[in-house]
């Protein structure tokens, strides 16, 4: 594995999101960012072992470089599942420490995980050496319930570093495993960026990426300054165009696509995928944020809202609901000057 490559490539990605980053929704945000590294939804070990795998697995190779997120607490059934990562292409393979559900602490994984350090470890070991040729890395809290002591992260991420665990997302709050739900959990726990500071402060040597809360390019730019990398999660899926800002300001200054070449190829993607058996409301619902702060956003919604989900929806869904948008403005006028400017002239 290389270390320096997935530390470079670290820095800018797209949060695991269930039931939102599915590949239909990776590949739209490849076409805003070619360099995000983007996540699978989390998916469970028993999932990938019982179900359909090729369901679960497959992706489009526009899609790199893509991490799958994988939940489980076996260490032999997390092994065979990372050896399934690298068999299907993926560039990374997370494990999900993070999330705080009933349904997730029921089977021992998820953010109660946190908890059990050493079983962590254990876990780690068992991916990595299934997994040699790619980056493992862990998604966690800064701590879970009553861990109000910040030595608990530091302790925590030792362990698994002392496993030899190189890449970490912190995802800046505490999780509560009871009295709160997982939405609540994304948003009332108190954000310490400070916390996941003096983690990567202490380990210089390991890759951390923060994430929780990150919405602006500007907050994307003042945390590169104290992180590897951050990862934005809500916020690229409900407003999928500051992919195309971070994509210009942190790789490519000449960085620049439109959103009517978006649609196209998305067309052409939503074409493609239909004969397959993808309805067209299966990709579009990722795209409903695309004009968000820009005229029109209401009527796009509106429109695919509308449309998007009935049976006979065709394949140029995105191109109808572009036709019924406001015509773009005129281009402002030059600045004639006015009597007051005449006065300061
Ligand atoms: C709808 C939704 C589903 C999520 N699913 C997962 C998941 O499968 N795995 C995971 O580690 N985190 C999951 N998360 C948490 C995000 O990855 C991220 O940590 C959290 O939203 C904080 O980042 P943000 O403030 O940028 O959204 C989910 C978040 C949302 C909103």
């Amino acid at each position: 594995m290389d270390f320096e490559k997935f530390k470079s490539s670290s820095k800018l990605s797209v949060a695991p999101m269930m039931d939102w980053t599915d590949r239909h929704c990776r590949y739209f945000h490849r076409l805003l960012s070619p360099h995000a590294r983007l996540y699978t939804e989390m998916v469970t070990t028993g999932a990938l072992i019982h179900g359909d795998r090729d369901r679960f697995l497959g992706f489009n190779g526009a899609e790199h470089p893509v991490a799958l997120q994988l939940g489980g607490s076996e260490p032999k059934e997390l092994a065979e599942c990372a050896k399934m990562a690298v068999d299907y292409g993926y560039d990374e393979v997370n494990l999900n420490c993070g999330c705080p559900s009933d349904r997730v602490q029921s089977g021992r994984f998820g953010a109660c995980l946190m908890l059990e350090p050493d079983h962590v470890a254990r876990c780690f070991e068992a991916m990595q050496n299934a997994a040699p040729s790619i980056p493992v890395t862990i998604k966690c809290r800064i701590g879970v319930d009553n861990q109000d002591d910040e030595r608990f992260i530091h302790s925590f991420i030792d362990t698994l570093a002392g496993a030899g665990c190189k890449g970490f997302i912190v995802h800046a709050r505490k999780a509560f495993l009871k009295g709160l739900s997982p939405k609540e959990n994304r948003d009332v726990p108190p954000l310490r960026y400070d916390v996941v500071k003096a983690v990567k402060a202490a380990r210089p040597d390991l890759v951390i990426v923060l994430n929780g809360g990150i919405k602006t390019l500007a907050e994307v730019q003042t945390h590169l300054e104290d992180f590897d990398g951050v990862m934005i999660g809500r916020e690229a899926y409900q407003n999928p165009w500051l992919l195309q800002d971070c994509e210009a300001a942190l790789f490519n200054a000449d960085w620049r696509v439109d959103r009517e070449s978006v649609l196209h190829a998305m067309t052409d993607y939503i074409a493609a995928a239909m004969p397959r058996g993808v309805p067209p409301k299966s990709v579009v619902r990722h795209m409903l944020g695309l004009y968000q702060g820009e005229r029109g956003a209401k009527v796009w919604r509106r429109y695919l809202s509308t449309h998007a989900f009935a049976e006979d929806c065709r394949h140029d869904i995105l191109l109808e609901a572009l036709a019924a948008m406001p015509a773009p403005l005129p281009a402002p006028s030059p600045t004639f000057p006015t009597s007051q400017n005449d006065a300061a002239a």
